[in-house]
């Protein structure tokens, strides 16, 4: 389907054929990426390897990123990293737990947490992550939430640009500017008192590539964002999807709470049969692709599903139903990172908690689904759930 949004001719792919000859058989021409107003405000000039255009420099930035941080060696001796951030993550829930049966907690405060202090921990080597902002989760979700959402706003001046003034009036000019110059008193001071596990030094040359201090603050800005948000979110729509299906949430915890014992590592993850955290994200909607496309129907991505072939979620490239993670030469390189991060959370989670929304109403509908478009589409409300812990007999 071709839009013209403004001055933009848009080409909109929306069946697996589509993507695959988008991402696969015509994959080079696809490799760029647009030159967005709103990326080029919040990142630094678009200085950073996820908006910057296909060639040398971003191979090499992504080379870099690989190389430090997402290789499968790396992600592997990250692993105690996400185990302590796990336990800390079920230690603030059991907090709020005790308070009492009907205690509400802010899931979403502590999933964003735990997302970002698993991401800060593999690139600066310490759990920097809760005290980034000085102010808490919460903040660090709003300051986030908004970055996100910016992300996700094409301003009038970028369909029609002598419309520009019109950006003024709405108040999203200083919008924008407010929170670049915030995200950047936040890396600012973590590029200012590094650890000495920071990948990357200013100045310094990595693998061919001059790391000036912008390339360097762009550069962290896209893992913190690309780590943080990504899978938070991700975490955020299981749960609520669980929670609003009992039978479902009952099933995978049968399932956890056989495969593991006592506490969910990640040599228990293999043992799971069902990858439950991808119709989380529900992007594949094509009837003609699925069967009962609009349901939260974990089951297709086990073995066999009435869909025919189980889909194979975090194999880019592989399979074209369904691309949570993109495909082809600019798809996501941190896949590999986010699929223990994001398993062991939700293992964990599900294993030692039953859960439920507040005033014991499980009815389907329970928790609210809207949504807010972002980078990522996330749940607009905070998702507060009362979670009771189980113990093994
Ligand atoms: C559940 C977690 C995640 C999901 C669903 C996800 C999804 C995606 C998607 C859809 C893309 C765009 C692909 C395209 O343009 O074709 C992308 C790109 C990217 N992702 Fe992820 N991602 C996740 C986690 C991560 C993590 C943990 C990191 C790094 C720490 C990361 C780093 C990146 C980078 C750097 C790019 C840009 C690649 C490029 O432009 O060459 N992602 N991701």
């Amino acid at each position: 389907m071709l839009l013209r949004l403004g001055q933009v001719p848009t080409v909109v792919a929306s069946s697996a054929a589509a993507a695959e000859e988008a991402l696969k058989t015509r994959d080079l021409s696809f490799s760029g990426r647009p030159r967005l107003l709103m990326a080029d405000r919040l990142y630094y000039g678009t200085r950073d390897m996820v908006f910057a255009p296909y060639g040398e420099r971003w191979r090499q930035l992504r080379r870099v990123c690989v190389a430090h941080l997402l290789s499968p060696r790396r992600v592997l001796g990250f692993r105690a990293a996400r185990e302590r951030e796990v336990a800390a993550l079920l230690d603030g829930v059991r907090a709020a737990a005790a308070d009492g049966a009907a205690a509400v907690l802010n899931l979403s405060d502590l999933l964003i947490a735990y997302s970002n202090a698993v991401i800060s921990r593999a690139t600066f080597g310490d759990a920097r992550g809760h005290g980034l902002d000085g102010g808490g989760a919460a903040k660090l979700r709003k300051v986030f939430g908004e970055f996100e959402e910016l992300l996700g706003t094409v301003p009038m001046a970028e369909m029609v640009p002598w419309l520009w003034p019109v950006d003024v009036l709405t108040g999203l000019d200083r919008k924008a500017r407010r929170t670049a110059e915030e995200i950047d008193r936040l890396i600012e001071r973590v590029v200012a008192d590094k650890s000495p596990a920071a990948a990357f030094e200013a100045g310094e040359e990595i693998d061919g590539v001059r790391l000036d201090t912008v390339t360097i603050k762009a550069t962290i800005l896209d893992m913190l964002v690309a780590g943080t948000d990504t899978t938070y979110t991700l975490l955020e729509w299981a749960m609520a999807e669980l929670v609003n299906h009992p039978t479902q949430m009952r099933k995978l915890q049968d399932e956890v709470r056989t495969a593991a014992g006592g506490i969910v590592t990640e040599d228990d993850l293999p043992r799971l049969p069902t990858r439950v955290v991808i119709n989380a994200w529900a992007i594949g909607r094509d009837p003609a692709t699925w069967e009962r496309a609009e349901e939260f129907v974990p089951e297709r991505f086990a073995a066999t599903d009435g869909d025919g072939e189980a889909a194979e979620y975090h194999k880019m490239g592989v399979d074209f139903r369904f691309l949570p993670f993109g495909a082809g030469r600019r798809g996501c390189p941190g896949v590999g990172f986010a699929v223990p991060s994001v398993e062991l959370a939700l293992a964990s989670l599900l294993y030692h908690f039953d859960w439920e929304v507040p005033g014991g109403d499980r009815k389907p509908s329970a928790v609210d689904m809207s949504e807010v478009n972002g980078l990522s589409v996330r749940l607009k409300t905070a998702l507060l759930l009362v979670a009771k812990p189980w113990q093994p007999r």
